[in-house]
C-alpha cells in the first residue's frame, strides 16, 4: 500500500516536471534539480533509527557533533588493530609494566582465541537499541531502578559490580560487563566481557585467562582462569580510549585518563540508539561511594581520572537531552 502511494506521487511529480519542462522550456540541467527538490527528498527520507524519542548518533546538536566521531571503532577487530604511532605511544604511557611484548603478536594471539569480527555495525532505520549504563555509585541504593534498568536491550555493568542482593535497585540482567584484569570477576555464559586494556599486558592477560591461565599477575595478583564465554569477548579499541580522552574530555595531561564509567558511557553512545545512565556521581548527601560497600566510605573521585570534567560532560549530555541521567538517591 505504501509503495502504491509512492508510485502515484512519483507519476504525478514526473508528469508535472515534464509539463513544466515542455511549457517553460526548462533547460536539461534544471530538470535534474527539479527531481532533487525537497518534496522528493522528504518522501524517501527515513528516520535513522526506530526509537520514538530520538536517535542518538543522528542528533543535530552542534556541541554533540563537535565531539561525536562515528568513524572511530569502539572495539578491536582483526582488520582495525593497527595503531597510529602517536596513539600507540599515548596508550603505552597509561600504565607502565616491565613486559616488552610485541603488540602485533599479542593481537594475533588474541584473535586466535576470541572472534575477530567488527561488532555492532548494524545501525538501521528499523533498529531501536536502548541501553542502560550502570555505574557503581552508592546513589543506586534505595532508588528502586531495578525494573527500569532491566527493561533495556543492553545493560552495561562494570568492574566488581554485583547484582545479587541488590536487584531491586540495580536490576538483575547484564548483557555486557566491562573490566580490566585488576577489576575482573567471573561471568555467566550469556554476558559479553568487554576488556578495557590499559596496557599490552592486559590483552595478553585476557588471552591467557580464557585459555591456559599462565598470567597470574599484572600490576598485582589477578584472576588467572576466568569464567567467560570466549565467543562473546571484545576488547575496547585503544584508539577509542584515546578519542574519549582527547575529544570528549580535552585532557592534555599525560598522567590522567578516562574512568571506566566514562569510557563505557561513550562506548554505549556509539553502539546504541538511546542511552540511559544510572549509578554515576555522589548520593544526595554528597558521598562518593560504591553501592556494594557494606560500610560506605567516601572516596576521592578523581585519582588518575578527571572526575570533575567527566561529571560536567555527563551533565551537559543530560541537559542537551542526548542521554538521560538518573540521579539516584
Ligand atoms: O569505582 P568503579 O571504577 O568500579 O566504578 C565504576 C564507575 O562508576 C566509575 O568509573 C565511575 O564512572 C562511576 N562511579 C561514579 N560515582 C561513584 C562510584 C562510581 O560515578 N560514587
Amino acid at each position: 500500500m505504501r509503495w502504491c502511494k509512492y508510485v502515484k506521487v512519483i507519476l504525478v511529480l514526473l508528469s508535472a516536471t515534464i509539463f513544466t519542462v515542455t511549457i517553460h522550456k526548462v533547460p536539461y540541467g534544471h530538470f535534474k534539480d527539479l527531481l532533487n527538490n525537497s518534496v522528493v527528498e522528504r518522501l524517501f527520507h527515513e528516520e535513522p533509527c526506530a526509537c520514538m524519542e530520538h536517535c542518538l548518533a543522528a542528533s543535530d546538536d552542534e556541541w554533540f557533533a563537535e565531539h561525536f566521531r562515528k568513524d572511530v571503532p569502539p572495539a578491536l577487530s582483526l582488520n582495525n588493530s593497527v595503531l597510529p604511532n602517536h596513539i600507540f605511544k599515548w596508550w603505552q604511557s597509561l600504565q607502565s609494566t616491565r613486559s616488552k611484548a610485541n603488540y602485533s603478536q599479542v593481537i594475533k594471539e588474541l584473535f586466535s582465541v576470541i572472534p575477530g569480527e567488527e561488532w555492532y555495525r548494524d545501525a538501521s532505520p528499523s533498529r531501536c537499541r536502548t541501553c542502560a549504563v550502570v555505574g557503581n555509585s552508592g546513589n543506586l541504593l534505595g532508588s528502586y531502578y531495578g525494573p527500569v534498568i532491566d527493561n533495556h536491550d543492553f545493560v552495561f555493568r562494570m568492574n566488581k559490580a554485583p547484582v545479587q542482593g541488590y536487584e531491586k535497585d540495580v536490576g538483575s540482567r547484564t548483557t555486557h560487563h566491562i573490566m580490566y584484569p585488576e577489576s575482573a570477576i567471573h561471568l555467566d555464559n550469556n554476558t559479553h566481557l568487554v576488556l578495557l586494556p590499559f596496557k599490552t599486558l592486559d590483552i595478553q592477560w585476557v588471552t591467557s585467562a580464557l585459555t591456559d591461565g599462565s598470567i597470574k599477575r599484572t600490576r598485582f595478583k589477578v584472576i588467572d582462569k576466568l569464567q567467560a564465554n570466549k565467543d562473546k569477548v571484545m576488547v575496547m579499541h585503544p584508539a577509542f580510549m584515546h578519542y574519549v580522552h582527547k575529544t570528549w574530555l580535552h585532557i592534555k595531561s599525560r598522567r590522567s585518563y578516562p574512568s571506566t564509567g566514562f569510557l563505557v558511557l561513550i562506548f554505549a553512545m556509539h553502539i546504541c540508539d538511546e542511552v540511559n545512565v544510572f549509578g554515576f556521581g555522589a548520593n544526595s548527601k554528597g558521598t562518593w561511594h560504591h553501592y556494594f560497600e557494606k560500610t560506605p566510605k567516601s572516596f576521592k573521585r578523581t585519582g588518575k581520572h578527571s572526575g570533575g570534567i567527566e561529571h560536567e560532560t555527563i551533565l551537559e549530555l543530560h541537559e542537551r537531552r542526548l542521554i538521560d541521567l538518573y540521579m539516584g538517591w
